[in-house]
């Protein structure tokens, strides 16, 4: 039977209710479809920053790096640690350290009543891919502030784009949308106030006539924004960088569900990928049972499609979606149920 070594980071608020919700669907697909999970679970959360002051050391991120098959996070955020800077080391940490350059997000309508829209002229299904750079942008953390605290306070946050970091990833975006029969690839930036995202055209179009049956469409950032809400069937896979892929995303979720139904994952082609719904620990929901576990479960889909158990991955999305049309669903979804009845009636789904 073949084991998949699985790290499992729970962090924090909801995060540890959503991953033993996936774990426990997980589980059943396991038994179901005949391999196996080799768990191991780390500590790395508020919890232990603030225990021990340690946000996770060299030596786990090299042991992620060499030993595991996949990494399975929750969320990662607490009020306790204002500054984040726990979240920082181990969300971004991994993401950088690990050069899961690909973030990628998907973006899918699985029931109409899930839609907020209130015209969808021909009901045609949302279902579009979004790769967000993961290792660059604004996230690189350079820069830095003088004279804090004062009337002269200055701050300075630089971006960074690389050749090859660019091509990287519009690379990417192109390779998925020719497996999976896509036509289109949108790429955005704010070109036209910041000249430095002019490399991202550049790139876009060579890398982008190595793939002819593919055809390529520029949007700004701002535009893309308003003609997401207004036409969200219209697209296919969209690649951006790091900071405008988070915002996108989180306004992409709002269009199929919510948060609580949006998975994704941190990707480097032939390396072990780092697994985690798009959204936070969610502090006020902790405890309560009312955390909507399905993008941890869609997020748990993903990661087995990448160890290649595509039957699993299938029963898992077919689950969530079977759940959606019976209305087992927690409340931020318009449901009644609570995390553990969504979680079992899931489970039993996958068992039988
Ligand atoms: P959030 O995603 O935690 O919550 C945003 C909204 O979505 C809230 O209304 C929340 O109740 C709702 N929501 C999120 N997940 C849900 C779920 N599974 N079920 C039901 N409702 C859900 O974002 P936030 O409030 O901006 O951030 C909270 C903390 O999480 C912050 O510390 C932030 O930095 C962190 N964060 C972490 C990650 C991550 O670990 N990947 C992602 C985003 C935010
Ligand atoms: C996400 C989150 C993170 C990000 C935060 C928690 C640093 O919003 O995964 O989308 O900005 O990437
Ligand atoms: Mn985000």
């Amino acid at each position: 039977m073949t084991r998949h070594r699985v790290a499992v980071i729970a962090g924090d608020g909801i995060g540890p209710e959503v991953v033993a919700a996936a774990l426990a669907v997980l589980e059943a697909a396991a038994r179901r479809f005949g391999f196996a999970l080799e768990l191991e679970r780390l500590p790395y959360s508020a919890d232990h920053y603030l225990a021990t002051r340690e946000t996770i050391p060299d030596a786990a991120v090299e042991h992620l790096r060499d030993d595991v098959d996949a990494i399975f996070v929750g969320a990662l955020g607490d009020p306790r640690v204002p500054d984040n800077v726990h979240a920082r080391d181990i969300l971004l940490g991994l993401r950088f350290r690990l050069d899961l350059f690909v973030n990628l997000r998907p973006v899918t309508l699985l029931h109409p009543s899930l839609c907020p829209l209130r015209e969808r002229p021909g009901g045609r299904p949302i279902d579009f891919a979004i790769f967000r750079e993961n290792t660059e942008g604004i996230y690189v953390g350079a820069g830095g502030g003088l004279r804090e605290g004062t009337p002269d306070e200055i701050q300075v946050a630089e971006e960074l784009h690389t050749r090859k970091g660019v091509e990287r990833i519009i690379r990417c975006a192109f390779e998925w949308a020719k497996a999976n029969g896509r036509t289109r690839v949108t790429m955005s930036d704010k070109s036209n106030a910041v000249p430095a995202h002019r490399l991202w055209g550049r790139v876009f179009a060579d890398v982008g006539a190595q793939y002819p049956g593919i055809e390529r469409e520029h949007r700004y950032v701002d535009a893309l924004a308003m003609e997401l809400v207004r036409e969200p069937e219209r697209f296919q896979v969209i690649v951006t960088q790091n900071l405008f892929g988070d915002i996108l995303s989180d306004l992409a979720a709002g269009l199929v569900g919510g948060l609580g139904i949006s998975p994704s994952a941190n990707l480097h082609p032939g390396r072990a990928g780092m697994f985690e719904p798009v959204h936070g620990s969610a502090p006020p929901l902790a405890g309560k049972d009312v955390a909507n576990p399905f993008a941890a479960v869609l997020t748990a889909a993903m990661m087995v499609r990448e160890l290649r158990v595509p039957a699993a991955a299938d029963a898992l999305e077919a689950a969530v979606r079977a759940a959606v049309a019976a209305g087992v669903m927690t409340p931020d979804l318009g449901g009644k149920s609570g995390t553990a009845e969504v979680t079992r009636w899931l489970a039993d789904r996958i068992a039988h």
